[in-house]
């Protein structure tokens, strides 16, 4: 097995205590984590990593300040306008997860039309979850599979894991080998539960705006050090 993950998936956590540390806006430690944004896909893309996917806004953080959902918001489309040159460039697909319909019209038709520009590239896949939440992912895979059954096109005893994992947003991408999550919170925050079931975890204590390359090398050096015995050895 390849020392190098596949897929990484990020909890970018510790904008607003970065920016609270600085004494500015919690607006400013997201711009800042925007940046770091940036920092990690190219460090994705030096080490050969097919898979990114970064928890940007979950379905939970609609129940923050509307100036800070604002800012969010803002900064989304801006950073997706700003941006889908350079993934034009660097071969990067743009897909995104979640309950897309929940985001701002404008801000979802920018998101529309970078992932359309950036469909054929075939280096880095990149992949935002917005207005993402598991639970709600997963029940709505439910959903799709009891629709089935009502129609009498699927036996509730048919039904597989493989089936579930089918109706998820993530339908196609592999699970993620290694999950980061920044600013020190041991826990997973409605974040890919289904899809993580057997990937590592790295929590740093280091915050968002600060993860770089030290970082994120010492990650990659903690994951090939990892045994994954998948339940078998
Ligand atoms: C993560 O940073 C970014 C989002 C959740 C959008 P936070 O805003 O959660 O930062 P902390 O956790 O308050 O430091
Ligand atoms: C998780 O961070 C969500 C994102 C990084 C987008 P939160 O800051 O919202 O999570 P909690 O509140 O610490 O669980
Ligand atoms: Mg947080």
């Amino acid at each position: 097995m390849s020392s190098i993950p596949q897929h990484i998936a990020i909890i970018m956590d510790g904008n607003g205590r970065w920016a609270k540390q600085k004494g500015i806006l919690r607006a400013k430690g997201h711009e800042e984590g925007g940046q770091t944004v940036q920092r990690a896909l190219d460090l994705c893309l030096e080490h050969g990593v097919k898979w990114l996917t970064l928890y940007a806004f979950s379905t939970e953080n609609w129940g923050r300040s509307k100036m800070e959902v604002s800012a969010l918001m803002n900064m989304l489309e801006k950073y997706l306008q700003e941006r889908t040159p350079e993934m034009m460039e660097k071969n990067v697909r743009l897909h995104a997860i979640g309950e897309l319909y929940m985001l701002p019209e404008k801000c979802r038709r920018q998101l529309e039309q970078s992932i359309e520009a950036t469909r054929n590239n075939d280096g880095l896949n990149l992949v935002l979850a917005l207005s993402y939440g598991s639970r709600q992912e997963i029940t709505a895979a439910a959903r799709k599979l009891a629709e089935q059954v009502q129609d009498g096109t699927l036996q509730p005893q048919a039904i597989t894991p493989d089936m579930l994992a089918a109706n998820l947003y993530t339908a196609g991408m592999p699970d993620p080998d290694l999950l980061i999550r920044t600013s020190g919170e041991m826990r997973i925050s409605n974040y890919l539960l289904w899809q993580i079931s057997y990937s590592e975890l790295y929590v740093t204590d280091v915050l968002w705006p600060d993860f770089g390359r030290t970082e994120f090398e010492a990650a990659l050096a903690e994951y090939a050090r990892r045994e994954r015995r998948y339940g078998k050895r």
